[in-house]
């Protein structure tokens, strides 16, 4: 197993990274100092995968447990369910001290986050991520969200967890849709931070999408090491964290013109080439680092050509997600593979051109 550790003075807390660590997760709860009650929030899928083992572990150190279940869905992430269990919590006699598990994945560690921040003005929260993506990003940095309307994620709090648990073994029962969303997130760590990352990502992609121990517990602790390191700096997404958004520009404007067709990680491949293909057109970045990004997103089976969508629309949504400040679009951009910087300088004509020539 490895461990990192998040510095956030008072809030800082450790991610553990590793193969069957659901089997070990009473001890270390105890360790930490928690007895008695606990509630686990999950989904039934990953309840009847992985609850069983949770639940042996928390008995075995003597753990009052009781589960409370979410249907799976991004719709989930409302306040009507955080509002359910509220409700829930506290027919269970869950108090303060309670600590609450988010098992699961993205949808789950964001509203079991949200709830345990808000219920009895916050109770301790423990991520145990079942996804590629929820272990290697929407598990670490503390953001707890729901969405409301067409406010996503917009309903929300720094909420950090007081331990991080990433049993690598979870990532084995994970459609190959749900890898791929989470490996275009692995790429995007390595490309705005670690150009070593980046090569072995290149040399070790077939290894990873067999699912090869090793590779799986390196590619999930060094991208939680990238992302543990900006948040650090930057906890409250007043700077530095936004180079996490690299690729999210034109990949959240695709998700959400496609009506969410398009997936996540999908989007945020092609958003990753656009930003690319933007950077080396401005002159800044070398045409064989883009084709070096174009050969790891086609290895991981994640797409490299823009989807069949109007690119006026896509320049329009692009204009009304966050990440528009003070009326210009922001962009991260490439200097080189594992080197970012934030601009608002582009222009909408190239961004329109890389769009619609994607030769360029
Ligand atoms: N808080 C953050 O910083 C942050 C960052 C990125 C994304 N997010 C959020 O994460 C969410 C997406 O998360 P996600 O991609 O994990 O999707 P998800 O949570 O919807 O999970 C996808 C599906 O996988 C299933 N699943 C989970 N673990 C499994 C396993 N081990 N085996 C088989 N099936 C499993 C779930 O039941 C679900 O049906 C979005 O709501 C997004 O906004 C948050």
């Amino acid at each position: 197993m490895r461990k990192v550790k998040v510095e956030l003075g008072i809030n800082s807390y450790e991610i553990y990274v590793g193969s069957g660590l659901l089997a070990q997760t009473g001890h270390w709860l105890k360790e930490s100092g928690f007895s008695g009650k606990l509630v686990i929030i999950t989904d039934p899928t990953v309840k009847g995968l992985y609850g069983e083992a949770l639940n042996q572990s928390l008995d075995k150190d003597g753990f009052n447990v009781t589960t409370l279940l979410v249907p799976e869905g991004e719709e989930q992430k409302s306040l009507e369910t955080a509002g359910r269990l509220y409700h829930e919590l506290t027919d269970c006699y869950a108090e303060r001290a309670t600590p609450i598990l988010a098992l699961g994945g993205g949808v789950i560690g964001d509203l079991t986050g949200f709830v345990a921040a808000t219920y009895q003005r916050g109770v301790p929260l423990i991520q145990i991520p079942t996804t590629l993506l929820a272990q290697v990003d929407s598990s670490i940095g503390g953001k707890v969200a729901v969405d409301h309307g067409q406010l996503k994620n917009k309903i929300g709090a720094f909420y950090q967890p007081r331990l991080v648990i990433a049993d690598i073994n979870t990532l084995r029962t994970l459609p190959a849709n749900e890898l791929a969303n989470g490996l275009a997130e692995v790429i995007k760590s390595a490309v705005i931070r670690n150009k070593e990352f980046f090569a072995f990502l290149e040399k070790n992609l077939d290894r990873i999408k067999s699912l090869d121990e090793k590779a799986l517990e390196e590619i999930v602790f060094q991208s939680v090491k990238i992302k543990t390191e900006i948040v650090e700096k930057d906890e409250r997404d007043l700077g530095l964290r936004s180079i996490l958004n690299y690729g999210h520009t034109i990949g959240h404007a695709i998700e959400s013109v496609s009506d969410f067709k398009v997936e996540h990680g999908r989007a945020i491949a092609i958003g990753m080439l656009a930003a690319a293909r933007i950077s080396n057109q401005m002159g800044i970045l070398d045409k064989n680092e883009l084709i070096r990004l174009k050969g790891v997103v086609e290895k991981a089976d994640l797409p490299t050509e823009m989807p069949n969508l109007e690119v006026e629309k896509i320049t329009q949504a692009m204009k009304h997600d966050k990440k528009v400040w003070r009326d210009k679009i922001r962009f991260v951009l490439l200097k080189s593979i594992g080197s970012v910087f934030i601009t608002d300088e582009v222009s909408s004509s190239l961004v329109k051109e890389v769009l619609v020539n994607e030769e360029t």
